[in-house]
């Protein structure tokens, strides 16, 4: 059975879906995770693209054991050196440099030939190979290139030492069949094709990354480039949890298998969700909440009486547990404590006891507290950010004919302050108090608020974007008044904001 290699891209193509930004800690906490997914490497960023980008890698590579480090390059000296420069200190690293090769990037974007192009590519790759030991090279756009072209670039950029060549869809243009055919004839033509790795980077623009990167699987392909949830530039990149559960379904067919391990790709997908405030669609293969849920009768039926009627994989298998046990006023500080790690929250004694707080507040207000309460709870615990701000008071009056009206009562930096303003709803004048007290000059890019369990008594969970400068952050809250949530939402995104954040200074974008 072939091994195929999963290359993550989550934090460095995932990063580029709009407002999906996030800071080190971020990529850090979600780098941990990766690990124990179980991908084979993880691309943590482009190095020279931001400071924050710089700063993660190096940090990703200090701190997260078990995959290769990789940050991307272009073909070009200066991105290669600070790829290396990231690098440095990273047991197990690659550097990914990458140049277009299509008529139409090099004709209208780079104004430069076929010939200067792969010179370039060459050149560069044996650059990076002064540097490190693992080199891959991505001939961008490859599935708009002149076949016979691409081909002299893959022998050239391997005979030049790239032990990995990726073959980019990238503008998602490719239809399956057509793209394992690519493949096959990469294996076919280029002389020296055994002395690397082929990997495949597909992008979901007519929705069919998974399928393309499925069948240059089935031409040869050994590694994959994809990220959780799918999420990435435009319409996303090929996803992780697909393509990973796909051959393990159709091991049969495939004869192929990865080192993901499966149980972990829930936490991920919750995790990437949480960082990123991309929710991902009910109906999503794999990790959407509809995923596992019948509906139907006969399905139903079926399921009761033998579950591989309608069921192709366990919901366990790919880490989805039904409720055990539901928690509620009498539950203690431990059965509190062992179901926040076997929902996988790894907090400290100081925060646990400042959810336990939370949890018994909250189940003063609602009869049952199921695992969805849980982890709204503690959401704002997965990043840390110091509170400059902190929410200690609010009152809000509003109702028909009546002019919404909000008391807030905030601690800042100590000093206690208060503010009462009007508003179109109570939100409005909740936030308008806010942004007075704070003086904040960012401006709301996004407000979404949805329901965690069903009833009137549920937790409600609000996320608000913010931006400031050309810098974004998200924000969350969660509890049984909405207002309440909203307010904690957006001073949780006011103290990410002041406690700063390089990632997205002068960052540069694909
Ligand atoms: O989509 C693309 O071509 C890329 C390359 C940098 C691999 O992301
Ligand atoms: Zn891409």
């Amino acid at each position: 059975m072939r091994k195929i290699k999963i290359f993550d891209t989550t934090l460095r193509d995932g990063e580029q879906s709009p407002g999906a930004s996030m800071n080190v800690e971020e990529k850090v906490q979600l780098a941990k995770q990766l690990a124990h997914l179980g991908v084979d490497i993880i691309e943590a960023g482009f190095a020279i693209s931001s400071p924050g980008d710089f700063e993660a890698i190096k940090t990703i590579g200090a701190e997260v054991q078990g995959p290769v480090i990789c940050s991307l390059a272009r073909a070009k000296e200066k991105d290669i050196k600070r790829a290396w420069e990231a690098l440095d200190g990273t047991p197990k690293k690659r550097i990914h440099t990458f140049h277009s090769t299509s008529d139409i990037h090099l004709k209208h974007q780079f104004r430069i030939s076929q010939e200067e192009a792969l010179k370039r590519s060459v050149e560069m790759v044996k650059f990076a190979r002064g540097l490190v030991e693992d080199v891959e090279f991505s001939p961008m756009d490859a599935t708009r290139t002149d076949v016979g072209y691409l081909c002299d670039v893959i022998e050239a950029v391997i005979g030049a030492g790239a032990s990995t060549v990726n073959i980019p869809d990238t503008v998602g243009y490719s239809i399956p069949s057509e793209f394992g055919k690519l493949i096959k004839t990469i294996f076919d033509r280029v002389k020296n094709i055994d002395n690397a790795v082929i990997s495949v980077h597909c992008h979901n623009d007519l929705g069919l990354a998974t399928a393309n990167s499925l069948s240059a699987v089935l031409n040869g392909a050994g590694q994959i480039e994809c990220t959780i949830n799918g999420i990435g530039e435009r319409a996303g990149n090929c996803s992780m949890e697909e393509v990973a559960m796909t051959l393990r379904t159709r091991r049969d067919l495939f004869n192929a298998d990865t080192n993901i391990v499966s149980e972990e790709i829930m936490r991920s997908s919750k995790l990437v969700t949480k960082i990123t405030g991309m929710s991902v669609q009910p109906n999503k293969a794999i990790v959407g909440d509809n995923a596992f849920a019948h509906e139907s009768g006969i399905h139903q039926d079926g399921l009761l009486k033998d579950k591989s009627t309608y069921e192709i994989i366990k919901p366990e298998t790919v880490g989805l547990y039904k409720t055990k046990f539901v928690l509620g006023k009498l539950s203690g500080r431990h059965a509190f404590r062992t179901r926040l790690n076997e929902l996988g929250f790894t907090l400290n004694d100081d925060e646990i006891n400042s959810a336990f707080e939370r949890f018994k507040k909250l189940a003063d207000q609602k009869k049952d507290i199921f695992d969805e309460d849980i982890e709204a709870l503690v959401s704002g615990d997965v990043v840390k950010v110091p509170e400059v701000y902190t929410l200690i008071g609010l009152k809000v009056s509003s109702g028909m004919n009546q002019k919404p009206t909000a008391e807030v009562k905030l601690k800042i930096a100590g000093e206690v302050s208060e503010k009462t303003e009007h508003g179109d709803g109570p939100v409005d004048a909740v936030y308008k108090a806010i942004a007075l007290m704070t003086d904040t000059k960012s401006s709301l890019l996004k407000y979404e608020v949805k329901g965690i369990t069903g009833g009137t008594d549920a937790l409600g969970e609000v996320m608000v974007s913010l931006e400031e400068k050309g810098r974004a952050v998200r924000g969350h809250g969660a509890d049984t008044d909405i207002i309440v949530a909203s307010a904690q939402a957006y001073i949780n995104a006011l103290n990410k904001l002041a406690a700063g954040n390089p990632q997205l200074d002068n960052k540069l974008t694909l």
